[in-house]
C-alpha cells in the first residue's frame, strides 16, 4: 500500500522521483506528490489522481524533469497513495508539511493512535490541513524538534517514534538539513539503493533497479540517515545497527512493459519462462533440490500436519498445495486465508509445518499469521517472489518463485510460479516419505519440465479467448464451476475476472450449485467450467447439462483427451494434455486471458483496477 521514493545525488531528482513513483504506482494510485529542497527552500507539489497528473503539474510549475539535466536539488522524496485515513484529495495527498513548513513527511502504514496524538498536538496549538494520520507524524516531529531547541532532527524523529503506535515506513525531509533525509521503518518495507555519490530509498526494488543493484533491506524499529555519500542505520536509541548489502539479479527491463499494452499481458506471456526458471534449476540429476530446506526423513518425521496460509491469489495456490500434500504425501493439510487464521485460535504446535505464500512478501495479514505460527513453535517455509522482502527474511526457510517483478495488480505469473513451488515441495516430500515410487518421481519431474512449452501452446491460441470475450463482456454476472482441483482453479479464475473487469462472479464446486446458486441461472448466464479431472468429467457433464437446460451459455476449459468426448457446451477451449494433477497450472492461463480480454473490452484500467493495490500492508 502506497509507494515511497527518495533520492540524494547529482541526477535530476524530480526525474528520479517521478519515474520511481510510476514504477511504484501499482502499490496505490489515488494521489501522488513530491517534496524537495532546492536553494535552501522546501518545495511541495501534490495532487489527487495518477502520477502522470503530478508530472504535468511539476512541469507546468517550471521544474525541469529532463533526466539528462541536473536540477540542483539537495534532496527529495515522493509518494503515491492508497487512501486509508481521509478520502483521496489534494489535501490528503502526501507529502505532509509540518506547521512551521520546515519538516515534510511521506508515510506508508497506519498510525493507530493518531487521534490521540492529534488531540495532544491541537492542545499545543497545532493546526491540521488534512484528515490523515501522516500529518500527525509531521507535526509531532516538529513539536519535538522545536521543543528541544537544538536543531537535532534525528533526536526529534526518535522521540516522535517513541509516541507512535502502529506501522510505518516514513521518509522525512528537514529544511535545516538539506543534504540528508531520514527514514524510519516498522512493519512496512524500505529498501536502500546504494550508488556512487548518490543514494536512493524506495518501498521496493523495482523503483531502484534502473540505477543500482546494490541494496540494503532495512529492518524494523530502525531509522536511516541518508546522505549522498553515506548511509547510517541506527536503532531508536541512536545506536548504530549493522546491515548487509545484497545484490539484486532482476534487470531493469523486467519492470517495463516492453511493447505490451499492459503489464498483465506481458506477465502472462512471461509465464512459460517464469515457471521454467522456478522449476528447472531445482530438478537436477533426477532429484528435486529445495535449496537450504532440509527435506529428509528426519525433518518429515517431525511433521504431523501442514498449515498453508496466504491471501487472495496466493491463497488459491495454497489450496492446490493442500490437495497435493494430502493426495501425494497423505499429510493432513489445511489451507486458510491469513486474515481469518489470525483470529481463529489455530491448532498448531511444533509438529505443524506452516507454509506461507506471498508474491510481495509484505502482506501484513500473511506476515502476522506467520508470526503466530512461529510463536506456537511451528517451522515456517515462505514461498515468496520479492527477494529480501519481510516475509522472506522472517521465515525459517524461503523458497523463491522466479517470476521476476510482477507489476500488474492482478497476479498471473506469480500464481503459476507459486504453484510450481507447491508441486516441487509436495513431490519431494512424497518421494522422501516413500509415498511415490522412484519411477513416479521421475515422471513428475518430466511433467513439470514440460509445462513451459504447453503454456506457450495456450498463449498461441489466445485469439480464441479474445474472440469469445468480445461476445460476453456485457455480462452482469459470471459463474465458474469445477470439481476437485478444478474448483480451486475456478476460485482463482473468478477472482481474476472480478478484480479487473468489475463483473460480479462466483466460483462453485460443481456439486454445490444445485444446493442454491442454480436459482440464479437464467437465459444467457455465462458459466465457465474447467474440466480437467478424468474421474470427475462425467459429473461435470451432468452439471453442465443442468445449467444449460436453464439457459446458461457454457465455456469449457478442457484437455485434449477429454475434448474428444462430445461434451454439450457452447464453447470449448482445449488445453494440452498432462497428468491431471498438474492441470491447474495449464488451466489457469486461459482464465487469466479471459479476465484480461473481458476487462479490455469493458475499457477497464487492467493494470490498476479500482480500489486495489498490489501490496497490502494494512490489516
Ligand atoms: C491477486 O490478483 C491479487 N491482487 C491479490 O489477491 C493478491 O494475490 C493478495 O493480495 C496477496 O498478495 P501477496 O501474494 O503479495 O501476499
Amino acid at each position: 500500500m502506497c509507494g515511497i521514493v527518495g533520492y540524494i545525488g547529482a541526477r535530476n531528482t524530480l526525474s528520479v522521483l517521478i519515474k520511481g513513483l510510476k514504477t511504484l504506482e501499482y502499490r496505490g494510485y489515488d494521489s501522488a506528490g513530491v517534496s524537495f529542497i532546492k536553494d535552501g527552500e522546501l518545495n511541495l507539489i501534490k495532487k489527487k489522481g495518477r502520477v502522470n497528473e503530478l508530472e504535468e503539474e511539476v512541469a507546468s510549475l517550471g521544474f525541469n524533469l529532463d533526466e539528462h539535466k541536473t536540477n540542483k536539488i539537495s534532496s527529495g522524496i515522493g509518494h503515491t497513495r492508497w487512501a486509508t485515513h481521509g478520502a483521496p484529495s489534494d489535501e490528503n495527498s502526501h507529502p505532509h508539511l509540518s506547521m512551521n513548513g520546515k519538516i515534510c513527511v511521506v508515510h506508508n502504514g497506519i498510525i493507530e493512535n493518531y487521534a490521540e496524538l492529534r488531540k495532544f498536538l491541537k492542545k499545543k496549538g497545532y493546526e491540521f490541513k488534512s484528515e490523515t494520520d501522516t500529518e500527525v507524524a509531521a507535526q509531532l516531529i516538529e513539536y519535538y524538534y522545536v521543543k528541544s531547541g537544538n536543531n537535532d532532527i534525528e533526536a526529534a524523529v526518535c522521540r516522535a517514534l517513541a509516541d507512535i503506535v502502529g506501522s510505518y515506513a516514513l521518509c522525512i525531509l528537514c529544511v535545516d538539513k538539506p543534504d540528508q533525509l531520514i527514514c524510519a521503518k516498522k512493519d512496512n518495507p524500505i529498501v536502500i539503493g546504494l550508488g556512487k555519490n548518490e543514494n536512493f530509498v524506495a518501498s521496493d526494488i523495482t523503483a531502484l533497479i534502473e540505477y543500482t543493484r546494490d541494496v540494503v533491506f532495512m529492518e524494523d524499529n530502525c531509522y536511516l540517515v541518508m546522505k549522498k555519500d553515506s548511509i547510517e542505520i541506527k536503532d531508536i536509541h541512536g545506536e548504530p545497527v549493522e546491515y548487509s548489502v545484497s545484490t539484486v539479479e532482476w534487470d531493469a527491463d523486467a519492470a517495463q512493459k516492453g511493447g505490451y499494452a499492459h503489464f498483465m499481458m506481458k506477465e502472462m506471456f512471461e509465464e512459460p519462462s517464469a515457471f521454467d526458471a522456478t522449476v528447472r534449476p531445482r530438478i537436477q540429476d533426477e532429484r528435486i533440490y529445495l535449496e537450504h530446506i532440509p527435506v529428509d526423513k528426519e525433518f518429515l518425521a517431525g511433521i504431523t500436519n501442514i498449515n498453508i496460509i496466504a491471501c487472495g491469489t496466493a491463497y488459491h495456490a495454497g489450496c492446490v498445495g493442500k490437495f497435493l500434500f494430502e493426495k501425494l504425501c497423505r499429510i493432513p493439510t489445511v489451507c486458510g486465508v491469513a486474515s481469518e487464521f489470525i483470529y481463529s485460535d489455530p491448532l498448531i504446535d511444533e509438529h505443524t509445518l506452516t507454509i506461507v505464500i506471498s508474491q510481495s512478501g509484505e502482506t501484513l495479514d500473511t506476515r502476522n499469521a506467520m508470526k503466530i505460527a512461529k510463536e506456537k513453535g511451528s517451522r515456517t517455509i515462505a514461498v515468496v517472489n520479492v527477494i529480501g522482502s519481510t516475509i522472506a527474511r522472517e521465515a525459517d526457510y524461503v523458497l523463491y518463485t522466479a517470476a521476476g517483478p510482477e507489476i500488474s495488480v492482478a497476479s498471473t505469473k506469480a500464481y503459476t510460479t507459486q504453484l510450481g513451488c507447491m508441486y516441487l515441495m509436495a513431490i519431494k516430500f512424497a518421494y522422501t516419505l516413500g509415498c511415490i515410487t522412484p519411477e513416479k518421481y521421475k515422471e513428475y519431474h518430466a511433467e513439470l519440465l514440460a509445462i513451459p512449452e504447453k503454456l506457450k501452446a495456450i498463449l498461441s491460441k489466445q485469439n480464441q479467448i479474445q474472440r469469445f470475450a468480445s461476445t460476453q463482456f456485457n455480462a452482469d454476472s459470471i459463474f465458474f464451476m469445477g470439481r476437485g482441483l478444478d474448483y480451486y482453479l475456478s476460485m482463482e479464475a473468478s477472482l481474476k475476472l472480478k478484480e479487473i473487469s468489475y463483473i460480479h462472479s462466483e466460483a462453485y464446486a460443481g456439486g454445490e450449485l444445485k444446493h442454491g446458486t442454480i436459482a440464479l441461472i437464467e437465459d444467457g448466464t455465462l458459466v465457465v467450467s474447467p474440466i480437467t479431472q478424468d474421474e470427475l468429467a462425467s459429473k461435470m457433464e451432468s452439471n453442465i447439462k443442468e445449467v444449460r437446460t436453464r439457459g446458461a451459455t457454457v465455456l469449457a476449459i478442457i484437455p485434449e483427451r477429454l475434448a474428444k468426448n462430445s461434451f454439450s457446451c457452447d464453447e470449448k477451449f482445449v488445453i494440452p494434455d498432462c497428468d491431471e494433477i498438474f492441470a491447474p497450472i495449464l488451466g489457469v492461463l486461459p482464465c487469466q486471458l479471459f479476465a484480461y480480454y473481458m476487462a479490455v473490452n469493458k475499457g477497464c484500467d487492467v493494470d490498476k483496477p479500482r480500489n486495489l493495490a498490489k501490496s497490502v500492508t494494512v490489516e
